[in-house]
């Protein structure tokens, strides 16, 4: 036989509003639920892009990641795509003054965000000072790596302007290069923070080991004040 007594109103019933009370004083308010993202494509959809401070307007389909966009759409080839999967950094262009791979992003997903590109360092057809200082420390072989490397070293000097060398070092781990030319690479960063004497010297960079033959390279990197004619990468 049941202890309830039969008012309509048991123990069970007071317990329980007792504990939703309680758990209701403990949850915040929660904030309005974000209005679900609009669904795009998968045909070809006006979007709107920022690079290097202009605003480019593409119909694109949903689909295409940022290298491709940059490369294909607007014709900045300076951004290079190696793997495609994001492990080499050869696509890495500045998103809000971040790296980024440009092959793992969707350029739709990128609208509204200040994106930079190799091509957006130069000012007024000179060349920024990381730029003319990978000319002065012939950091580059091939230069498929090189804009990603610059731009990975723009933002380690723009948050870091004295970095050491270990710095460097973890700043373009996930820059691979292929031709070795990680030595130079470093000498830049420290030639471009001002603790190197970058132009018009005669500088022998550090010896590079090269694998295999166990032979050693000197670099002579006498090079003076760059031009944009001059330097310009050739494109893929
Ligand atoms: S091409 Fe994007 S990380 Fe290799
Ligand atoms: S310069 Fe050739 S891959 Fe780096």
């Amino acid at each position: 036989m049941s202890d309830e007594p039969k008012s309509g109103f048991t123990r069970r019933d007071l317990m329980r509003g007792a504990l939703v009370g309680a758990a209701a004083a403990a949850v915040p308010a929660r904030a309005p639920a974000a209005p679900p993202s609009r669904a795009m494509g998968p045909h070809a959809v006006p979007i709107t892009l920022q690079v290097n401070g202009k605003a480019e307007r593409l119909v694109i389909e949903p689909r295409v990641v940022l290298a491709d966009a940059l490369r294909d759409r607007i014709g900045l080839t300076g951004t290079k795509v190696v793997c495609g999967r994001g492990a080499c950094g050869a696509c890495t262009v500045l998103v809000d003054g971040a790296a980024q791979c440009s092959c793992l992003l969707l350029a739709a997903e990128v609208q509204g965000r200040s994106i930079t590109t190799i091509e957006g360092l130069k000012t007024d057809r000179r060349l920024a000072p990381i730029q003319e200082a990978f000319v002065a420390a012939d950091a580059l072989q091939c230069g498929f790596c090189t804009s990603g490397m610059v731009l990975s070293c723009k933002t380690l000097l723009d948050k870091n302007p004295k970095p050491s060398r270990d710095e460097i070092r973890e700043a373009v781990s996930g820059n691979l290069c292929r031709c070795g030319t990680y030595p130079h690479v470093f000498d830049a960063v420290q030639r471009a923070a001002g603790m190197k004497t970058a132009d018009n010297s005669l500088t022998i960079v550090e010896p590079l080991a090269l694998a295999g033959n166990g032979s050693r390279l000197l670099a002579d990197a006498r090079v003076g004040p760059a031009t944009l004619e001059a330097l310009e990468i050739e494109e893929a």
